[in-house]
């Protein structure tokens, strides 16, 4: 049975997801609350070895493929991890998850959303997150942060047609599900991204985190 909670994190690349996780996990740590961060597409070893195959743009895979790729990962992940850690009460933060897909592979690859929703209905044992942060900010500005010199994986090597699309993607999703999505302006300050998360994870957990 479900005891912890699952928070995932979502937004396009170059958004400060990943640094600002780690934060979140002590704060949530602060409270006494015992927290284990993942990331998705990994998580697991098998995971961790199909990652490198899917990130490879040396590889070629086709969207759909990509797609049961993505879904071959998270459902190890869910079995391997996920479901074990909230049955024990442990509160879990994903680095991207279900919401990545229809962004990415939905909205930025064109797979039909019809398509996702089977896998997201048939393998993920109904594992929704009970709250999921999206790191608002538009490809025009994300961009700006990428590193220059850095070699591009598959996803980065994509065009400001694809990123934009997965934005919008993003945008329409969260607009969608407003009980669990909650957006952040993530065009600020790390310390501004932060305090914008940790009000929203008072608010959603009063009655979850006491002092
Ligand atoms: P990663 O290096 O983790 O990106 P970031 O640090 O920006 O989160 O690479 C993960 C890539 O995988 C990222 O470009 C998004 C992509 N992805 C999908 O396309 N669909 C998915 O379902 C998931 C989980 C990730």
């Amino acid at each position: 049975m479900k005891k912890g909670k699952l928070i995932s994190f979502e937004g396009i690349e170059g958004v400060g997801k990943t640094t600002t996780i780690n934060s979140i996990k002590k704060y949530l740590e602060s409270y006494g609350v015992n927290v284990y961060s993942t990331r998705e597409p990994g998580g697991t070893k098998c995971g961790e070895s199909l990652r490198n195959i899917l990130l490879n743009n040396k590889t070629i895979i086709s969207p759909e493929a990509e797609l049961l790729l993505l879904f071959a990962i998270r459902k190890q992940h869910i079995d391997e991890i996920i479901k074990d850690k909230l049955s024990l009460g442990t509160w879990v933060l994903c680095d991207r998850y279900i919401d990545a897909s229809i962004a990415y592979q939905g909205y930025g690859k064109k797979v039909s959303l019809k398509k996702i929703k089977i896998l997201i209905e048939n393998f993920t044992d109904n594992i929704t997150p009970d709250l999921t942060i999206f790191f608002d900010l538009p490809y025009s500005l994300s961009k700006k942060r990428f590193p220059k010199n850095k070699k591009k994986d598959r996803f980065e090597n994509l065009n400001n047609k694809f990123f934009n699309d997965v934005y919008d993607g993003y945008v329409s999703i969260a607009n969608n599900n407003k009980k669990r999505i909650k957006r952040v302006d993530a065009n600020c300050s790390k310390e501004d991204v932060f305090s914008q998360i940790t009000s929203i994870i008072d608010t959603k957990f009063k009655h979850d985190l006491i002092l």
